[in-house]
């Protein structure tokens, strides 16, 4: 038997960057999540009979809200859900299982590298045939479509017994709860050299993966450990907690301060590694040195002709704008293309999908390849893996010859968190403003070659997304960038990116603010960062 209950609409149920993310109480609200979901079939047309995969990253309100996507798929008319034993799946994870299904789509719970917990975030994110997340016209439809919700289809079926694998009923529709890492580790498997991996580790060689206490610890486990070799107690923190053990799951300079210190010590092991709050993010130290998402993007693409799955060579990369420019000159020495496009992994899914790019990558500490259409944790660690093998050289080895050969982009990004959303709007309009007066003037003895407000033309579809962030672009090539979080749930976050090149390799040992002062006070004088905001220096820095 089937409901259909009454609803009256929310007004804030517009998703973000990733997805609608919220604070768990927001979500617990009277039909808050029932809203969202059945405005999410009411979005997309054709899923009779089809397959639809769930499953989340095990943070607090996943078994509930899965219970509730179950019993609405059911009476929505999906013919199958495959779910992650436990409600568990990585995101990546989940992405493969929607592949591989040919499901219809996905829906995915995480506030991905957000706290979790009875008074933290929690998200629900749909992902489309391609496993991927849905494009801006679908995810503008689904906010169109919450705020007339009037009505929402449930099944009257008992809940699904999470924790059993196997095939069950709920209502019309069948239920598999499937093992949430054996297809993944086998994608994994398929795609590296685990030989060459596995007698590094045999030779000795050491590392630690920190799981955060979120979703990849059972996937670290089976792969490193189980299948690798590894030895026992490689992943750390390897339980999925739903709070995180109280701990922020980013895998940043920040969050992961004792791995990085680890992997500064003397008896540093040879690789350190962590993944978020869903498994999407990596964070890569060797020892002695932490290798920015943006150059491990440039150095994973210079080498991944050495793992199996990419041993033909890359169709092209894909980079989002504020990322820095190091992929763009190893694909200038490939011969390859290079696409540049606003931030959000949803906006790589058209060039994968037209073949036009095999790997992407963002500054946030994502990159991923055409394996599935998320970005990938493991999947950066275990190429980095695969690199460090066939070359037999350390990380360190490895970036240093990197910038040698292709020069230096120093990098960094300085959020500012939890400011008005007034002040923040404030600046963000100043700054617009400002933009055409900019061209041509000096700040902190920089001149100014270009400004803009960041608009992308997708090169497939032909759409075109605008305000994705402004742009100053100096002469010499350095740059700082300004934009507001689309994912944060408390205020707004600045987010402030700076970068320089350097070619020369005499310079490449600076330490990264030192070699960003000049620019770091130009974005403060250029966007007036503490008038606006009150805040004499940024909450995080990665
Ligand atoms: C942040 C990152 C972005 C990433 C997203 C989801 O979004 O900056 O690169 O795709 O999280 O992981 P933001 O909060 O900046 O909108
Ligand atoms: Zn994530």
């Amino acid at each position: 038997m089937n409901s259909i209950v009454k609803t009256v609409p929310y007004d804030d149920q517009k998703p973000g960057t990733s997805g609608l993310r919220k604070k768990v109480p927001v979500f617990q609200q009277e039909n808050y999540v029932e809203n969202f979901i059945q405005s999410i079939f009411d979005s997309v047309a054709g899923y009779r009979g089809e397959t639809l995969v769930i499953g989340g990253d095990g943070r607090y309100f996943n078994r509930e809200t899965i219970q509730t996507a179950i019993k609405m798929a059911a009476a929505n008319g999906f013919g199958r859900v495959i779910v992650g034993q436990g409600g568990i799946l990585s995101t990546p994870a989940a992405s493969h299982l929607i592949r591989k299904n040919e499901a219809f789509g996905g829906i995915v719970l995480s506030a991905s590298h957000n706290p979790g917990g009875p008074e933290e975030d929690f998200g629900i994110k749909y992902n489309v045939g391609n496993g991927g997340p849905a494009p801006e016209k679908i995810t503008e439809a689904i906010y169109q479509r919450t705020l007339v919700i009037d009505r929402y289809a449930i099944a009257d079926s008992p809940d699904i017994d999470l924790d059993t694998i196997g095939t069950f009923q709920a209502g019309d529709m069948t239920v598999e709860v499937v093992d949430s890492v054996a297809d993944y580790a086998d994608l994994m498997e398929s795609l590296f050299d685990f030989d060459a991996i596995r007698a590094m580790f045999s030779g000795g060689f050491r590392m630690v993966f920190d799981a955060m206490h979120a979703v990849t610890g059972p996937y670290a486990v089976e792969i490193l450990e189980k299948r690798l070799g590894a030895e026992h107690g490689t992943a750390r923190n390897a339980v999925p907690l739903p709070d995180f053990g109280g701990h922020h799951p980013d895998p940043n300079l920040v969050h992961a301060k004792d791995l990085y210190d680890l992997m500064m010590s003397q008896n540093a092991p040879d690789f350190g590694a962590a993944s978020d709050g869903d498994g999407d993010r990596n964070l890569i130290i060797g020892k002695g040195i932490f290798v920015t998402p943006s150059d491990s993007l440039a150095m994973l693409a210079a080498n991944a002709h050495l793992a199996p799955a990419y041993k033909a060579g890359l169709k092209g990369i894909a980079r989002s704008m504020p990322t820095s420019a190091a992929a763009d000159r190893v694909a200038e020495k490939l011969g390859i293309g290079m696409y540049e496009t606003p931030t959000g992994w949803k906006f790589f899914g058209n060039l994968l999908d037209a073949g036009l790019v095999t790997i992407c990558g963002e500054e946030s500490a994502g990159t991923g390849s055409d394996h599935v259409r998320e970005k990938d944790g493991l999947w950066a660690v275990l190429l980095w893996l695969n690199i460090v093998a066939a070359r037999g050289e350390s990380v360190i080895d490895i970036a240093g010859k990197h910038w040698a050969e292709y020069g230096r982009n120093y990098y960094s990004r300085h959020d500012y968190e939890g400011v008005d959303t007034d002040d923040a709007n404030a600046l963000m309009a100043a700054l617009k403003e400002k933009l055409p007066k900019l061209p041509g003037t000096t700040v902190k003895g920089l001149k100014v070659a270009s400004a803009d407000d960041f608009s992308y033309l997708d090169p497939v579809d032909g759409s075109t997304s605008s305000n994705q962030g402004i742009r100053v672009l100096f002469e010499g090539g350095s740059r700082v960038v300004f934009r507001l979080s689309g994912t944060g749930t408390t205020g707004a976050t600045l987010r402030v990116y700076i970068e320089r090149y350097e070619p020369d390799p005499a310079r490449h040992d600076v330490e990264t603010q030192e070699a960003l002062s000049d620019l770091i006070a130009a974005a403060d004088a250029i966007a007036s960062i503490r008038k606006h905001t009150g805040r004499p220096t940024p909450s995080v820095i990665t």
